[in-house]
């Protein structure tokens, strides 16, 4: 048996991890900034697999507070119908990033509420919560009560602008109800009264001692243990920790109040490890991580959560007799071309309208994000940085030396050739695993890539000194070990970068002969040379570069969104170039009657009418499928541009495009122009 690094060893094979992931808001789309927490968690999952440590992986949709509520508010429907369809999208979405939870649930889902009320009623039983009256904000002209997000006014210690419940263009801190100065209501911008009503506060003093003794040993990443110590050393108040608000999980006891978000969220980690128990039929099992007792919890979050999880939810685990985190990691922010990531202000990439409908794999994505720098440092995302990582390190060193070791055993051999592992390379295999098993207890996913990029490095230099093209013309024998060895390093690094790309990783597997699951293979493994004499298929190039065009195409649609939201905060309209007249002329608009419409197999998007445009009947392809059914859009007229030039889309011909307008405010709210009682064929002008 190989002996890896000797070091201090956080996961034993013995100890079983849950691994959990902040819950996204079910408020609106994934964009990249989900993915600073989810692509390290799910990659740290799989690596921990690899070193056969049992891991669960939970998330699920949070549901609940004023996000949620808002959201709702806004796009006029129920915070219920709101979450629902974006807790959908999440369920859909995750699994396309090659994201893989154990268990996906919602806050709002029965077991949640129950775990909920049974925390609660044991804190309550404990002392630990009482209840108090509390001046809150009331806004006179709205006519309602305005917790959190509701209002706004100056951060009683930076003075920021503020929110109601953070400090979030500020120093970041949780602020208590009623504690903004100059309070304005969020909605109508009035200045707010206020009210006095009972809440109920839990008793965060208590808790001082344990959290500065807890908080010095906690694991995790060093960001996370110094600003929670921090906080806590500047002395801790009590919490409010229920809300004037319909929507949410009712207090026990007083149903006229509603808990704060923050209580019921982090206790979805727990019922979601229930629901996870439940589906694979021993419902106890949640137990060995939540119950003191071995069981190791891991929370990835983001840093502007810091305080909830090193403080809030330390506090109400140790109030209600349950197991502590054994590590929080808490990753640094995401940048957009060097800006503040806002959606408001365009600087903002979807993942699933900007990335993977634009046929880009998810696994260069992945490799961006873990690669790009350290957990805890702030990631600057711009399409250029995720080309040069595409093009330079994952085609040009990592692809370019699996194909050529591949390419040049199957021409001249057909199968891995006979060959010795050579000590160096078995030495460098070794001390690459060692690095990487580092990594996962450093939680730092990019001393991984970084250790998988020098090991292709290595393979390249390793190829290019042996000169393996100038062997097989004068002894086939030495080709043939060196050819080895090339495929000892090939295998090697499938296995090292399968938990960061696991489809790649996938392909290239089968490229080198094996019908196994690479998942299942263990990190070990990669120390263990291949077997010489097993057939290798014909190689294709693995990974792809990344375009020109496409990148300009991509650089462009960020471009004209950061353009669209600064004109439309200016009140302006798009700085756009002119169209001369005779230009515009060349445009034939006209009215078309939708004669059928279906869905474009295997697409989200895309929809194909046939449409009666008055001298004939055309096929036209547009992207409105998640907004209308092929029903909804039967029978209906609306304008045409007749003369585009025809394009295939997911290979269906398009002779021409429907004229929508977008909602304002509504991302992806596109209104096909309608102008029933029209005759087909009518030119607009
Ligand atoms: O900040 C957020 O996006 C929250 N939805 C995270 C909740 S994490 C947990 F504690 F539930
Ligand atoms: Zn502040």
């Amino acid at each position: 048996m190989t002996k890896f690094s000797g070091k201090k060893r956080n996961y034993p094979t013995d100890a079983p991890v849950l691994v959990t992931c902040g819950l996204p808001y079910a408020s609106g789309p994934m964009h990249i900034g989900h993915l600073r927490t989810y692509v390290p968690a799910d990659v740290f999952v799989r690596l921990l697999r690899k070193m056969r440590v049992d891991v669960t992986f939970v998330c699920g949709s949070d549901t609940h507070g004023t996000p949620i509520v808002t959201a709702a508010e806004k796009a006029d429907v129920s915070p219920k119908e709101l979450y629902e369809k974006y807790h959908q999208h999440y369920v859909d979405i995750f699994p396309k990033l090659n994201i893989q939870f154990d268990n996906y649930g919602t806050t709002d889902d029965v077991e949640n509420h129950e775990r909920t009320k049974q925390i609660v009623c044991v804190l309550q039983d404990e002392g630990y919560i009482y209840p108090k009256d509390l001046d809150s904000p009331f806004c006179d002209s709205c006519g309602r009560s305005l917790p959190d997000r509701y209002v706004r006014g100056e951060c009683p210690y930076c003075h920021a602008d503020a929110r109601g419940d953070e400090c979030d263009q500020g120093c970041g801190r949780y602020l208590e109800p009623g504690e903004l100065l100059n309070p304005r209501c969020a909605i109508c911008g009035s200045p707010t009264r206020s009210v006095t009503r009972k809440h109920y506060y839990f008793k965060l003093s208590a808790f001082e001692d344990f959290l500065k003794t807890y908080l010095t040993e906690v694991d995790g990443t060093k960001n996370a243990r110094n600003y929670a110590l921090g906080w806590v050393k500047e002395g801790l108040k009590d919490w409010c920790i229920t809300r004037d608000l319909d929507w949410g999980v009712k207090y026990p006891g007083d149903e006229d109040l509603t808990l704060y978000v923050w209580v019921d969220a982090p206790i979805h980690y727990m019922s979601s490890t229930e629901q996870w128990a439940k589906k694979k039929s021993d419902p106890t099992a949640w137990e060995k991580f939540w119950k003191p007792g071995d069981g190791r919890l891991v929370h990835y979050i983001g840093q502007d959560i810091v305080y909830h999880h090193c403080i809030f939810w330390p506090a109400m685990l140790k109030g209600s007799n349950y197991n502590l985190p054994y590590a929080i990691v808490a990753s640094g922010m995401v940048k957009i071309e060097g800006h503040n990531f806002s959606r408001s202000r365009g600087y903002v990439v979807w993942i699933l309208d900007d990335y993977l409908d634009q046929g880009l794999h998810p696994d260069y994505l992945r490799y961006y994000m873990v690669s790009y720098t350290s957990q805890t440092k702030d990631l600057d995302f711009s399409w250029d940085a995720f080309r040069d990582k595409v093009n330079n390190e994952l085609v040009g060193t990592f692809g370019n030396f699996i194909y050529r070791a591949l390419h040049f055993s199957k021409k001249n051999f057909g199968q891995i050739p006979e060959g010795e592992p050579d000590a160096e390379i078995r030495k460098k295999i070794k001390q690459a695993i060692d690095s990487v098993i580092d990594g996962v207890n450093e939680y730092e996913l990019k001393k991984v890539t970084d250790t998988i990029l020098s090991l292709a490095t290595l393979g390249n230099e390793y190829f290019q000194e042996n000169k393996p093209w100038e062997l097989v013309r004068s002894d086939k024998e030495k080709c043939a070990h060196v050819l080895f060895n090339a495929v000892y390093l090939v295998k090697a690094l499938t296995i090292l970068i399968d938990p960061i790309m696991p489809g790649v990783a996938e392909v290239i597997w089968k490229q080198l002969g094996s019908d196994t699951d690479i998942h299942s293979i263990p990190l070990s493994d990669a120390i263990e040379p291949p077997i010489a004499g097993t057939e290798i298929p014909k190689p294709k190039p693995v990974i792809h570069k990344l375009e020109d065009e496409v990148l300009a195409e991509l650089n462009e649609s960020i471009e004209t969104r950061i353009r669209s939201a600064e004109a439309a905060e200016k009140g302006e309209s798009i700085d756009m170039p002119t169209v001369s007249f005779e230009d515009f002329k060349k445009l034939d608009i006209r009215a078309g009657k939708i004669l059928s419409c279906e869905r474009v197999p295997k697409t989200d998007k895309l929809l194909k009418l046939e449409v009666d445009i008055g001298t004939e009947t055309r096929q036209i392809v547009t992207g409105l499928a998640e907004l209308y059914t092929p029903e909804e859009l039967t029978g209906v007229t609306a304008l045409f541009l007749v003369n585009l030039e025809p394009k295939k889309l997911a290979g269906v011909q398009s002779q021409g495009m429907i004229i929508a307008v977008e909602k304002a405010d509504e991302k992806g709210k596109w209104l096909p122009v309608t102008i029933e009682g029209v005759p087909p064929g009518s030119k607009a002008a």
